[in-house]
Protein backbone atom coordinates (compact mmCIF):
# COMPACT_ATOMS: atom_id res chain seq x y z
CA UNK A 1 0.00 0.00 0.00
CA UNK A 2 1.03 3.31 -0.68
CA UNK A 3 0.45 6.98 0.40
CA UNK A 4 -1.92 8.69 -2.61
CA UNK A 5 -3.82 11.74 -2.44
CA UNK A 6 -7.24 12.19 -4.47
CA UNK A 7 -9.62 14.94 -5.28
CA UNK A 8 -13.01 15.53 -4.18
CA UNK A 9 -16.04 17.54 -4.68
CA UNK A 10 -18.54 18.12 -2.35
CA UNK A 11 -21.27 18.90 -5.32
CA UNK A 12 -24.19 21.88 -5.00
CA UNK A 13 -26.72 19.26 -3.27
CA UNK A 14 -24.48 18.15 -0.17
CA UNK A 15 -23.31 22.23 0.12
CA UNK A 16 -27.85 22.88 -0.09
CA UNK A 17 -28.46 20.68 2.67
CA UNK A 18 -25.36 21.56 4.79
CA UNK A 19 -23.94 17.91 5.21
CA UNK A 20 -21.08 18.48 3.98
CA UNK A 21 -19.72 18.63 7.64
CA UNK A 22 -21.17 14.84 8.26
CA UNK A 23 -19.65 13.93 4.89
CA UNK A 24 -16.31 14.80 6.20
CA UNK A 25 -16.78 12.96 9.25
CA UNK A 26 -16.82 9.86 7.14
CA UNK A 27 -13.78 10.75 5.22
CA UNK A 28 -12.11 10.79 7.95
CA UNK A 29 -13.73 8.15 9.65
CA UNK A 30 -12.34 6.22 6.84
CA UNK A 31 -8.56 6.90 7.47
CA UNK A 32 -8.37 9.70 4.70
CA UNK A 33 -6.96 12.65 5.81
CA UNK A 34 -8.80 16.06 4.37
CA UNK A 35 -5.23 18.35 3.34
CA UNK A 36 -7.02 20.66 1.43
CA UNK A 37 -10.21 22.50 1.31
CA UNK A 38 -11.78 25.30 -0.35
CA UNK A 39 -15.46 26.30 -1.11
CA UNK A 40 -16.33 27.72 -4.31
CA UNK A 41 -19.29 28.96 -6.95
CA UNK A 42 -17.91 26.86 -10.09
CA UNK A 43 -18.04 29.09 -13.47
CA UNK A 44 -19.78 27.71 -16.29
CA UNK A 45 -16.17 27.19 -18.37
CA UNK A 46 -14.74 25.58 -15.03
CA UNK A 47 -17.24 23.10 -15.07
CA UNK A 48 -17.34 22.23 -18.56
CA UNK A 49 -13.70 22.12 -18.26
CA UNK A 50 -13.69 19.63 -15.52
CA UNK A 51 -16.16 17.67 -16.93
CA UNK A 52 -14.55 18.10 -21.02
CA UNK A 53 -14.00 13.89 -20.38
CA UNK A 54 -17.65 13.88 -20.58
CA UNK A 55 -18.53 16.90 -23.09
CA UNK A 56 -19.94 14.16 -25.76
CA UNK A 57 -22.51 12.62 -23.57
CA UNK A 58 -26.01 13.17 -23.19
CA UNK A 59 -25.77 14.63 -19.81
CA UNK A 60 -23.01 16.56 -20.31
CA UNK A 61 -25.32 20.36 -19.94
CA UNK A 62 -27.15 18.96 -16.92
CA UNK A 63 -24.15 18.18 -15.32
CA UNK A 64 -22.48 20.96 -16.01
CA UNK A 65 -25.51 23.57 -14.90
CA UNK A 66 -25.96 21.46 -11.88
CA UNK A 67 -22.25 21.92 -10.99
CA UNK A 68 -22.93 25.79 -10.90
CA UNK A 69 -26.59 25.67 -9.51
CA UNK A 70 -24.78 26.50 -6.06
CA UNK A 71 -21.46 25.80 -4.27
CA UNK A 72 -19.12 23.43 -3.92
CA UNK A 73 -16.24 22.34 -1.63
CA UNK A 74 -13.26 21.11 -3.61
CA UNK A 75 -10.79 18.82 -1.60
CA UNK A 76 -8.07 16.79 -2.04
CA UNK A 77 -7.55 14.01 0.35
CA UNK A 78 -4.67 12.00 1.33
CA UNK A 79 -3.82 8.17 3.01
CA UNK A 80 -3.24 4.49 2.01
CA UNK A 81 -4.57 3.48 -1.37
CA UNK A 82 -6.77 6.34 -1.08
CA UNK A 83 -8.41 7.00 -5.13
CA UNK A 84 -9.89 3.24 -4.43
CA UNK A 85 -10.38 4.25 -0.96
CA UNK A 86 -12.36 6.98 -1.28
CA UNK A 87 -14.32 5.70 -4.50
CA UNK A 88 -15.38 2.18 -1.85
CA UNK A 89 -16.66 5.07 0.23
CA UNK A 90 -18.47 7.04 -1.86
CA UNK A 91 -20.49 3.88 -3.35
CA UNK A 92 -22.01 3.81 -7.30
CA UNK A 93 -22.42 6.63 -8.98
CA UNK A 94 -26.06 5.60 -9.15
CA UNK A 95 -27.30 6.04 -5.77
CA UNK A 96 -29.76 3.09 -6.77
CA UNK A 97 -26.97 0.56 -7.13
CA UNK A 98 -25.20 2.26 -4.23
CA UNK A 99 -23.86 -0.04 -1.31
CA UNK A 100 -25.38 0.23 2.54
CA UNK A 101 -22.46 2.58 4.69
CA UNK A 102 -21.57 4.66 1.55
CA UNK A 103 -21.80 8.69 1.11
CA UNK A 104 -24.12 8.65 -2.35
CA UNK A 105 -26.33 5.48 -0.21
CA UNK A 106 -26.99 8.08 2.52
CA UNK A 107 -27.38 11.33 1.03
CA UNK A 108 -27.12 11.60 -2.72
CA UNK A 109 -30.49 11.97 -4.67
CA UNK A 110 -30.00 11.28 -8.18
CA UNK A 111 -27.44 10.10 -10.51
CA UNK A 112 -26.73 13.99 -11.58
CA UNK A 113 -27.28 14.98 -7.38
CA UNK A 114 -25.35 12.49 -6.54
CA UNK A 115 -23.26 14.14 -3.69
CA UNK A 116 -20.07 13.63 -4.37
CA UNK A 117 -16.85 13.40 -6.87
CA UNK A 118 -13.76 11.78 -6.21
CA UNK A 119 -11.10 10.46 -8.98
CA UNK A 120 -11.19 7.16 -10.91
CA UNK A 121 -7.49 6.81 -11.05
CA UNK A 122 -3.96 8.02 -9.69
CA UNK A 123 -3.27 9.50 -12.87
CA UNK A 124 -6.42 11.67 -12.96
CA UNK A 125 -6.28 12.80 -9.40
CA UNK A 126 -3.02 14.38 -10.14
CA UNK A 127 -4.80 16.36 -13.07
CA UNK A 128 -7.91 17.02 -11.05
CA UNK A 129 -6.12 18.13 -8.18
CA UNK A 130 -3.99 20.43 -10.19
CA UNK A 131 -6.89 22.12 -11.69
CA UNK A 132 -8.16 23.54 -8.31
CA UNK A 133 -4.83 23.73 -6.47
CA UNK A 134 -1.33 24.73 -6.21
CA UNK A 135 0.83 22.84 -4.23
CA UNK A 136 1.44 25.74 -1.58
CA UNK A 137 -2.43 25.19 -0.78
CA UNK A 138 -2.09 21.65 -0.03
CA UNK A 139 -0.75 20.65 3.59
CA UNK A 140 -0.50 17.19 4.37
P1 LIG B 1 -19.12 12.19 -11.24
O1 LIG B 1 -18.33 11.19 -10.49
O2 LIG B 1 -19.03 13.60 -10.77
O3 LIG B 1 -18.70 12.13 -12.79
C1 LIG B 1 -19.58 12.53 -13.82
C2 LIG B 1 -20.96 12.78 -13.32
O4 LIG B 1 -21.98 12.80 -14.29
C3 LIG B 1 -21.37 11.66 -12.38
O5 LIG B 1 -20.65 11.74 -11.18
C4 LIG B 1 -22.87 11.87 -12.29
O6 LIG B 1 -23.23 12.73 -11.22
C5 LIG B 1 -23.22 12.58 -13.60
N1 LIG B 1 -24.14 11.84 -14.43
C6 LIG B 1 -25.36 12.25 -14.78
N2 LIG B 1 -25.96 11.34 -15.56
C7 LIG B 1 -25.11 10.31 -15.68
C8 LIG B 1 -25.16 9.05 -16.36
N3 LIG B 1 -26.23 8.67 -17.07
N4 LIG B 1 -24.08 8.23 -16.25
C9 LIG B 1 -22.99 8.60 -15.54
N5 LIG B 1 -22.89 9.79 -14.89
C10 LIG B 1 -23.94 10.63 -14.95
Amino acid sequence: MTIQRTFSILKPDATARNITGKINAKIEHAGLKIVAQKKLMLTLEQAQGFYAVHKERAFFNDLCSFMISGPVVVQVLEGENAVEKYRTLMGSTNPTNAEEGTIRKEFAESIEANTVHGSDSLENAAIEISYFFSSLEIVG
